[in-house]
């Protein structure tokens, strides 16, 4: 059986996520990923979760408040680019995940799309913000104009980081044309 994309995300991440931790979602869409690391971090953990549109923040708050899971998300209607500034200082020492899943919101404005110009300082933060044995994902789609350059840059910005501060390995679907890729990383 294949196991899509995003559930290999989940899973590297789950691995590593327990009750009581912080973890980031620095692109919120939908709120599935949101809804997730609100699962995984219980009752005591938080989860950061940013989106620039509003329609995507009041979509997932909805999603979250119907699942009862609402508290556990401080919610950021601003770009991932703000990640270090946003999140507490008191929950730094927490921060055990991060979840990026690029592109643009589905059923929404296709011209509003993650841009390498911010997407790459974020992950820095995010490789930065996260402990020791903290996990990143980065789902980055290759279909839509600009696409394409977001994905090689950030497998470039990933190539030039010194392998002692982070482990990654890109998977990449079989058979179809202009795949998404997903890039699993670990900071060591
Ligand atoms: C593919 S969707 C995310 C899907 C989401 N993870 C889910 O579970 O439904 C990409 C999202 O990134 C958002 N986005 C675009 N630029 C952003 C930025 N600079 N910072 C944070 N979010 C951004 C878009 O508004 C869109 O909602």
């Amino acid at each position: 059986m294949t196991v899509s994309l995003t559930e290999q995300a989940k899973r590297w991440i789950a691995a590593r996520l327990h009750p009581g931790d912080g973890a980031i979602d620095a692109t919120v869409g939908n709120g599935h990923d949101t809804l997730f690391l609100a699962s995984r971090v219980g009752e005591n953990g938080r989860v950061f979760a940013f989106d620039i549109q509003t329609e995507a923040i009041d979509g997932a708050r909805r999603r979250l408040r119907q699942a009862g899971l609402e508290r556990r998300v401080f919610w950021y209607l601003k770009g991932h680019q703000h990640l270090a500034e946003s999140i507490p200082i008191t929950w730094r020492s927490r921060l055990r995940a991060a979840m990026f899943n690029l592109g643009y919101l589905p059923g929404g404005d296709k011209l509003r799309i993650t841009r390498s110009a911010t997407t790459i300082p974020a992950l820095a933060q995010a490789v930065e913000l996260v402990s020791t044995g903290g996990r990143i994902t980065v789902i980055a789609y290759t279909g839509h104009p600009g696409g394409e350059e977001e994905a090689d840059s950030v497998q470039s910005w990933l190539g030039r980081q010194p392998g002692d501060l982070i482990f990654w390995r890109r998977v990449i679907p079989v058979g179809r044309r202009q795949p998404p890729l997903l890039f699993l990383i670990e900071k060591r």
